[in-house]
């Protein structure tokens, strides 16, 4: 039993290939051997379901079909049933032809992708797909198998639960008992595995979904799986020690060798060489910082940057100076790609025939030159990029992005190559909009706690004992050792500004607890839909998750997030005012709950209707008749829900457009001869000012 992959109607003979997602065999009715099933079988189409009975048999000589594995042998149908019919397909699921040596005419990856999930169920017939989902099963067994034998238990954690901080916003589930209450979807299991350690458990792992409502990046999901796990009485060396093993026991599974031990930097190395806190180590050109050598330099650009404090730092591209020409270093790189990074410029050189060389090298003396070389070990054909900043953080971004950019342009990234890395020594705090917050969160042990929580400035130099694991540039877990004294986490609070009324609200429990033994633990999450994805080449983690949102955290299956029923919002206390709210007593007005929660029931405005395009038509002094009514509500609505679709875009580093220059209209002086006679064209005006049709003004300040 199977559905029809594809079908080959040779007149005298009929083949099918018959899919399950074990494979491919190919069905051949004939005539002579079966008129019955031959009869039935020309009422077959792609995708229908059948019970095919008959014999097995070798293929003759020259007809075998390599593409697929039972490619031998055939079965000649004795018996067809039709289980049942399928409309015809919105986008091709065979993916091995039926004749040896045709290509499929079918690509997945140009069917639009709402399509897709739209009809998720199809795509996932596809044996390319299926064979996604089976190596998840087995990673998923694989990690399981790993940590069981390692001691590890697997124990589950409540999804109705309250905020757990890891700096998204949280999903709510309105209680209807406790009206005006509402649960949180879980962010991470971090406070639950972190009481499992004080129950005793020792050792915990989950494959756990996690919900985070924040922006969405192509590698983000709002509901995905973490690999969450925890361990008692050990130190970061355990984490490491664990979790490359079980690292590099997965990647061998997609036949990737993982060389061991992971190498360590800390953060501020990343920082200072890479620009990022996960940066990719599949490539070279890490940062230098000239800063020294240029600071006294007639080049104003940089010299005053250096007297404000700034830095100047670059990198160097190794033997690419014949394929990057002045023009695209200073045009494309310098003019456009540098400030859409936020740098306020880029500087290039090029090394010939043993001197730098640029638009601006006059300005540099010899000396400067000559260290600038030094520093960066350039020779002959090389390309030195430079940007200088006030802020250091600025300088290091930019180079961050021109390094990718360059990477990718100039295709210095090994696609075979996997370069894991821990990053160590975070900052504990950051400052987020003036206000100190976690870097990792508020659990994370810092490198020491007899620090002052009023003290900012010492608490901003504060390290965590957290780690990130990052391969090729992409953060695939993270974790750190936590604070088991409640003391200290009493201090993280109040250096995070939390009144103890706060502290008390949010983790009471969790304070709590940790007065009644709290044994020292640690541990790390992995994000195993990124992990998944990387091991087996997926080109985003949406092809190794069965069912994921879009971008827009749509699901287009089963048009999730929906309206629901007033009488249900009524149910859950969501229609009237709200009570129970934390803190004040303040009643909330309806009209405050009704902003945030449109009522159902009233029509939402969906799209431009009838009289949307009347009340345009009238400003324009457009007189429509109903069926321009009918076309312009057509063609509006189709750019509305284009507009939608742009919602998915990904604009996070693009920087707003903005014209520098004032736009004007000109006469273009190629066109001034040649123009026709105006005056053939002006003897046609119904009014006429000068060379020009004077037109009645319609619309006025
Ligand atoms: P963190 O927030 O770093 O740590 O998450 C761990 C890993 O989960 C993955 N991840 C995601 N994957 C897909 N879509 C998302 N929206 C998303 N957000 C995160 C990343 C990330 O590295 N409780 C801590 C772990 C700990 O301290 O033990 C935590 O959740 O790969």
């Amino acid at each position: 039993m199977g559905w029809v992959d594809a079908i080959r109607d040779h007149g005298s003979l009929l083949f099918i290939h018959l899919r399950d997602i074990r494979g491919i065999v190919q069905v051949v009715f004939n005539p002579v051997f079966s008129p019955q099933s031959y009869g039935r079988a020309s009422a077959l189409r792609e995708e229908y379901v059948v019970l095919v009975r008959g014999e097995v048999r070798e293929r003759a000589k020259g007809t075998e079909n390599p593409n697929i594995t039972t490619g031998d042998i055939e079965v000649m149908a004795e018996e067809l049933q039709i289980l049942s019919k399928s409309k015809p397909l919105p986008f091709q699921i065979s993916e091995k032809a039926i004749v040896f040596g045709e290509n499929i005419k079918a690509n997945p990856e140009k069917v639009d992708e709402e399509l897709r999930l739209k009809f998720r169920y199809l795509d996932l017939r596809r044996p390319s797909m299926q064979e996604l989902f089976i190596k998840r099963a087995e990673i998923l067994k694989c990690i399981r198998d790993f940590l069981t034998d390692s001691n590890f238990l697997e124990i589950e954690t409540p999804f109705l639960t309250r905020s757990t901080p890891e700096g998204a916003r949280d999903y709510l589930v309105p209680s209807r008992i406790h009206r005006g209450k509402f649960y949180s979807l879980p962010q991470s299991p971090q406070l639950f595995k972190q009481l499992l350690m004080m129950s005793g458990m020792d050792r915990y792992f989950q494959i756990v979904r996690c919900f985070r409502d924040e922006d969405l990046r192509p590698n983000r999901q709002p509901e995905f799986t973490q690999l969450d796990l925890e361990a008692s009485f050990i130190d970061e060396e355990f984490i490491y020690e664990v979790v490359e093993e079980l690292i590099s026991r997965v990647f061998a599974l997609g036949g990737i060798r993982l060389s061991r031990p992971f190498p360590r930097m800390s953060y501020a190395e990343a920082m200072d060489r890479y620009g990022t806190d996960r940066p990719d180590l599949r490539y070279g050109m890490a940062f230098e910082d000239v800063t020294g050598i240029l600071e006294n330099t007639h080049y104003q650009v940089f010299r005053k940057n250096v007297a404000r404090g700034g830095k100047i730092k670059g990198f160097c591209i190794k033997g690419k100076a014949s394929v990057l020409s002045k023009n695209v270093l200073q045009n494309e790189y310098a003019l456009k790609i540098a400030p859409s990074l936020g740098a306020r410029g880029m500087t290039w050189m090029k090394v010939l025939n043993g001197k730098l060389q640029s638009n601006i090298v006059q300005f540099f003396t010899v000396p400067e030159l000559e260290r600038l070389k030094e520093q960066f070990g350039a020779q002959d054909g090389d390309v030195l990029i430079l940007v200088a900043d006030v802020s250091n953080d600025q300088v290091n971004k930019s180079l961050s992005g021109l390094r990718e950019h360059f990477a990718k342009r100039l295709s210095l990234v090994p696609e075979e190559r996997y370069r894991p890395l821990w990053v160590t020594q975070f900052p504990l705090f950051e400052l987020k909009d003036g206000a100190l917050t976690s870097q990792h969160h508020p659990f994370t042990m810092p490198d020491r706690v007899d620090f002052d929580p009023a003290d900012r400035d010492e608490l901003l130099a504060l390290k965590s004992r957290a780690y990130d694991l990052v391969i090729n540039g992409e953060e695939l877990g993270g974790g750190s050792i936590r604070i088991h004294d409640m003391e200290v986490q009493k201090k993280i609070f109040t250096a995070l500004g939390l009144s103890q009324e706060q502290v008390e609200d949010k983790f009471g429990f969790f304070l709590t607890a940790l007065e009644y033994g709290a044994p020292p633990h640690g541990g790390l999450a992995l994000g195993l839909d990124r992990v998944i994805a990387m091991i087996l080449k997926a080109s985003s983690i949406r092809e190794v998750i069965a069912f994921p949102k879009t971008r827009s955290a749509f699901c287009p299956l089963t048009r999730a997030p929906a309206t629901v029923e007033r009488e249900q919002l009524e149910e859950l206390g969501l229609l009237g005012p709200l009570r129970g709210l934390p803190g004040k007593e303040k009643r909330i007005e309806k009209k405050e709950v009704s902003e945030k929660l449109p009522e159902p029931s009233a029509p939402v405005p969906r799209g431009v209707s009838s009289s949307h395009v009347r009340h345009i038509a009238r400003l324009a002094r457009l007189k429509l008749s109903d069926m321009e009514v009918a076309e312009y509500q057509k063609d509006l609505n189709a750019i509305l829900d284009y507009v939608e679709t742009l919602r998915e875009l990904d604009t996070e580093n693009i920087r707003p457009m903005s014209h520098v220059l004032r736009a004007s209209n000109v006469w273009r002086e190629d066109r001034q001869e040649k123009s026709t006679k105006s005056e053939a064209i002006l003897s046609n005006a119904p009014l006429r000012q000068d060379n020009y049709f004077k037109v009645p003004k319609i619309i006025e300040d």
